[in-house]
């Protein structure tokens, strides 16, 4: 077998690729705009540095390929809604290239990283895949869409909705970091973990090795079509989370909070029934996911 991961370079993208090398090689196409050559420290796989906008490029990176996981992408809620134009080329048009060079190529499968964002705000919990969309900004509409192409292609497409995903190699650093790698920094180095808001929005943090082997999962079973929610099935607060890190930490860093971020969702909780009932489950626990983490650092 042969794998393409577009953002392979990435946080999740270079789980994804060290847990597919025992199964077939591996070509990565990254523009590195938000990917690091460190991630892929003594991996052993095809790498071509540009971007999915590029069709030559895609075409080159396809040859040969069986399965795609198409991870590129903007990816930041808050970054999407300063630059929504940029967004939608990254995520929509970008995502129609990858399906329609993929299709081209004759490749047998492609899975989509899609995100819970689809989902909005709307006050119905656990979130099943049933649920009307109701996205809440430009990030989430164009996961939506993505989806949508993949639904529409002749190329057999699964798109994965991931939770709040974490685990090594996650950035801690920049404004658009994510929660959980932004307080265990802080708490390690004994500042402020700061909260967005009052602390009681809750999320489905979901451990990396989870995601990967969901990813694995949807390539190899062919009978997966449509979506699929991937997360722990855990709801948690971020106050608790923060309070959480602390203790796992031995860190006695201060609680503080700023004013909540425009287009955040509030409660976010995963039913992940239909994508266990195909023989998926999460393995990791917020706790065990938190400590081994840790122990990565
Ligand atoms: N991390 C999460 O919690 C989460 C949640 C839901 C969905 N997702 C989705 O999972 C995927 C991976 O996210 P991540 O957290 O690993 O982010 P990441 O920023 O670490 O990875 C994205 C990768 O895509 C690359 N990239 C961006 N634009 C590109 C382009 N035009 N051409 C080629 N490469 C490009 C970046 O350099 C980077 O390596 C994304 O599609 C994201 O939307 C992530």
């Amino acid at each position: 077998m042969k794998f393409l991961v577009t953002g392979g370079a990435g946080f999740i993208g270079s789980h994804l690729v060290a847990h597919l090398l025992p199964h077939g090689s591996v070509t990565i196409l990254d523009n590195f705009v938000s990917g690091k050559r460190d991630n892929l420290a003594g991996v052993s796989c095809n790498l071509i540095e540009g971007s999915i906008l590029d069709s030559h490029l895609l075409a080159q990176s396809l040859i040969g390929v069986t399965h795609v996981f198409h991870l590129a992408a903007m990816v930041s809620v808050p970054e999407s809604v300063a630059h929504p134009a940029e967004c939608h080329q990254m995520n929509v048009e970008g995502t129609r290239r990858v399906l329609h060079a993929a299709t081209q190529a004759r490749a047998a499968r492609f899975v989509l990283a899609s995100s819970c964002a689809v989902y909005g705000n709307d006050p119905v919990m656990p979130k099943t895949e049933s649920l009307p969309p109701a996205p809440a900004s430009p990030y989430a509409e164009s996961k939506l869409a993505g989806e949508r192409l993949c639904a529409e292609s002749a190329l057999p497409a699964v798109a994965l909705r991931f939770f709040n995903v974490y685990g090594p190699r996650q950035d801690p650093r920049g404004p658009y970091a994510a929660a959980v790698p932004r307080f265990l920094e802080s708490a390690l180095a004994g500042s402020p973990l700061t909260i967005h808001g009052d602390g009681r929005q809750t999320r489905d943090f979901v451990y990396v090795d989870d995601i990967t082997a969901a990813l694995i999962h949807a390539a190899f079973q062919t009978e997966l079509q449509g979506v699929y929610n991937v997360a722990s099935g855990q709801s948690t607060s971020i106050l608790e989370l923060a309070q959480t890190i602390r203790s796992i930490a031995h860190s006695s860093s201060p609680i503080t909070h700023t004013p909540a971020r425009p287009a955040d969702v509030r409660f976010s909780s995963a039913s992940i029934e239909r994508l266990r009932a195909t023989g998926w489950q999460p393995r990791f626990p917020l706790s065990q996911g938190l400590s081994l983490l840790l122990q990565a650092k």
